[in-house]
């Protein structure tokens, strides 16, 4: 196999990062994908850092394992938190999370600089959008909040309707208050939040503009992959699906997330707890 065929490795905690598989497959058809999804552990965004670091380096090292020329953090808790560890121990293939490409695409198309962010309680608490916007353009102000009840609602297939209505109005009610100016921004940090991305435009209003860390993710890693020349010419690349628990509940799960057909005879379940920090 030629390096440029090798799988792009993607990981997550559970079912959410098929969004960012998605966005993969749209933009980059040719590339083979292995994505492995830690539902075993599932939820990150109420974990530690400490926890999260140590799933997030366990999955690293099983898909190393598997011979990948890239990895894709999908997963924005554990974006927030290993990306820099994960390119420190494997510096030999590119390592990218989410948040970057979230933090870039938010700078890009914000008219006031007046930003909001929602993610898990963990990415919110650890600063990480926050300080990678801030980091772009110093005189941003930025206001996040934790929506992780948006995780329960996506992975119930609730993406719209009244109840969700009200529920994501409630949760969104202290980025909406924001006057003078109100925020211009709202980035989706989290993997299940493109689930919601209309109910959620809906309760912001049409002047806040969404911006989906999948997408602005996928397109880094086409960027990355075309500069180093790495990029997989070929017609169709294939998928392996790999998960921690359950492959049943996964595929089910995943009718709400994944643009494809995915029978749990596809997925194989796999025990990552003994790759070692090493
Ligand atoms: N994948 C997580 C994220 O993007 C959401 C689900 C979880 O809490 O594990 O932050």
């Amino acid at each position: 196999m030629t390096d440029a065929a090798l799988p792009i490795g993607v990981f997550d905690s559970g079912v959410g990062g098929l969004t960012v598989l998605n966005a993969l497959r749209e933009k980059l058809p040719g590339e083979n994908l292995i994505y492995l999804g830690d539902t075993a552990r599932v939820p990150y965004g109420t974990k530690s850092s400490l926890s999260v670091t140590r799933y997030a380096e366990q999955a690293a090292a099983c898909l190393i394992d598997r011979k990948i020329k890239l990895l894709v953090i999908a997963c924005n808790t554990a974006s927030a938190v290993a990306v820099e560890p994960l390119q420190q121990k494997y510096p030999l293939i590119p390592v990218m999370g989410v948040v970057g490409p979230g933090a870039d695409a938010c700078c890009a198309v914000s008219k006031n600089r007046h930003i909001g962010v929602i993610a898990t309680e963990s990415t919110v608490n650890n600063q990480a959008y926050q300080q990678a916007i801030l980091k772009r353009m110093p005189d941003a102000s930025v206001a996040a909040q934790s929506c992780s009840l948006f995780v329960a609602l996506a992975e119930e297939g609730w993406h719209e309707g009244e109840l969700v209505e009200q529920i994501v109005a409630k949760c969104l009610a202290p980025l909406k208050q924001i006057e003078s100016p109100a925020i211009d921004t709202l980035v989706l940090g989290c993997t299940h939040f493109p689930a919601l991305k209309e109910c959620i435009g809906k309760v912001m209003g049409a002047d806040v503009v969404l911006v989906d860390s999948a997408q602005t993710t996928a397109e880094a890693v086409r960027e990355e992959l075309q500069r180093s020349g790495m990029l997989n010419q070929a017609d169709a690349g294939d998928v392996e699906f790999l998960v921690t628990d359950d492959p049943q509940r996964f595929s089910r799960v995943a009718e709400h997330f994944f643009e494809g057909e995915l029978t749990a005879g596809e997925i194989q379940q796999v025990d990552i707890q003994h790759f070692d920090k090493g």
